[in-house]
């Protein structure tokens, strides 16, 4: 286990403190990948502002540029991404396995050249990420698509416009074909469409770059195809996620914390859960406050698609429910496999049974420190969340996925009052005994404070 050379960095948080004050909310992570593959669309220079600064712009990033795309990073948050001197149009593996959201670049690349190759996405394991949908999306807009050694090839003369019913409102195939669709000959309709904020953002996006984008927010989207989009100045929306995840940091420390800057509206399902559990929720303008409780009430949620319960939300939303008082069902109904992460939370001592898509959460009198591991981006934020609460100081590891999804995270944690640093292991102490490994304790050798 590699921890055991010491080498590791890891998240240590000494819980117990309630969480008070304000939080500003960074660019949403779902609308700036999306958008930053849209910019392929662009003939010239696209200005973006509030891009999040996480490991999972970079790798967008870093596969624009490996598709011949000019990328300049600017001084809080901005990216100059010139996409004039684009020549390939097939984006490699090395990097695409590293991002399911990477495949959102094969509609704009088939739009543009009429040609698009792009391996099958990786990303979260949350069980299968097909792109089934997109596939059929681009068949019906007239291309043809193959799997050629692993990756999907799309190809067409040319995009026709075509009236489109998605099996499921899958995000990412609204996405890919509505930017497939911008250039397409006549309009193109997507029925059963997504109506995530991301998604409209992107929407809104196209229409600044001179698209014609109507009905997002709605289950049904038209795009009406132009010749050419243009270079434009974008500003990304909030991030609903890390916003409901500060305010979980509240409710879960029996806190008062405050996210400003985004709309109430993208986050009612988690605030009306909330409140259901006793926790006290102000919306006002561009913020949100939560005052947490410690008499917690079970509350029963089921995933769904906007505006229902985000899926994002459900493994920060489940470590606030460990410590209910009864007990709660927590249904997944978006991902196949999205509960890996409650045997971590069992290691804390949180009393959760997983039966199928459904985790049945009884609450406990308190969570307890323990050495834990993020086997993916929103359940790093749960096990955060459990460990601001837990008595003891908690080691999480795992932090790659951490910070493919959270800006300074840690950062704004402590401006509340949470007392988390990362640290890399660097001296032995007591062997945890079920393992019979020699767990090395950290030093804290980065301290972050507020000052
Ligand atoms: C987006 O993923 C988000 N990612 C996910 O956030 C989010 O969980 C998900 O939407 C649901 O809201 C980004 O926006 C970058 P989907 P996406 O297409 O587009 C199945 C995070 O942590 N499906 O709505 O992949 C699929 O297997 C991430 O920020 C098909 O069957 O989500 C999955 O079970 C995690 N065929 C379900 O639909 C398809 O062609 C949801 O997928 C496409 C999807």
């Amino acid at each position: 286990m590699d921890h055991l050379d010491g080498l590791r960095t890891r998240l240590v948080v000494d819980g117990g403190r309630r969480l008070e004050g304000s939080v500003e909310v960074p660019g949403a992570k779902n609308a700036a990948l999306p958008i930053m593959a849209a910019a392929i669309l662009a003939e010239g220079e696209v200005v973006l502002h509030a891009v999040p600064r996480i490991t999972d712009v970079d790798v967008m990033a870093s596969i624009l540029e490996s598709l011949g795309a000019r990328v300049r990073e600017q001084p809080g948050g901005t990216l100059v991404i010139d996409t004039s001197s684009i020549a390939s149009h097939a984006a490699p593996y090395a990097l695409v396995s590293k991002l399911n959201a990477s495949f959102d670049v094969a509609g704009p690349l088939l739009a543009r050249f009429g040609r698009a190759q792009v391996p099958q996405p990786g990303g979260c394991v949350l069980g299968p990420r097909a792109v089934d949908l997109h596939l059929k999306g681009f068949e019906a807009l007239g291309a043809a698509v193959t799997l050629e050694h692993g990756s999907i090839i799309a190809s067409a003369e040319s995009l026709t416009g075509a009236d489109i019913t998605l099996d499921r409102p899958s995000v990412g195939a609204t996405e890919n074909i509505m930017l497939a669709a911008t250039r397409a000959k006549g309009t193109t309709t997507i029925r059963n469409a997504a109506r995530e904020p991301e998604v409209c953002d992107l929407a809104e996006f196209v229409n600044a770059m001179g698209g014609r984008v109507r009905g997002h927010g709605s289950s049904t989207i038209t795009i009406e195809g132009v010749r050419k989009l243009r270079g434009v100045e974008y500003t990304i929306i909030p991030d609903r996620l890390m916003a409901g995840t500060y305010l979980l940091a509240g409710a879960i420390t029996g806190g008062d914390v405050t996210v400003k800057g985004l709309d109430p509206a993208f986050l009612t399902a988690l605030t009306d859960a909330l409140s259901a559990s006793g926790a006290q929720v102000t919306a006002s303008g561009v913020s949100v406050r939560v005052q947490g409780n410690a008499a917690r009430k079970p509350v029963d949620i089921v995933t769904s698609p906007f505006p229902g319960f985000p899926t994002d939300l459900q493994p920060q939303f489940v470590a606030y429910l460990s410590l209910a008082h009864g007990t709660s069902t927590v249904e997944e109904t978006i991902f196949d496999a999205r509960f890996v992460y409650v045997s971590e939370l069992a290691r804390m001592g949180a009393d959760i049974r997983v039966a199928g898509r459904t985790a049945i959460v009884t609450g406990v009198e308190r969570l307890k420190d323990a050495v834990v591991e993020a086997p993916d981006i929103r359940a790093g934020g749960a096990l955060v969340l459990a460990a601001l609460a837990a008595e003891g100081t908690t080691q999480i590891g795992g932090l790659e996925f951490i910070d493919r999804g959270y800006e300074f995270f840690e950062e704004q944690l402590a401006t509340l009052g949470a007392s988390i640093a990362r640290a890399s292991a660097v001296e032995p102490v007591m062997p945890r005994q079920d393992l019979g490994e020699t767990i090395r304790m950290p030093r804290i050798v980065t301290p972050f404070r507020a000052s």
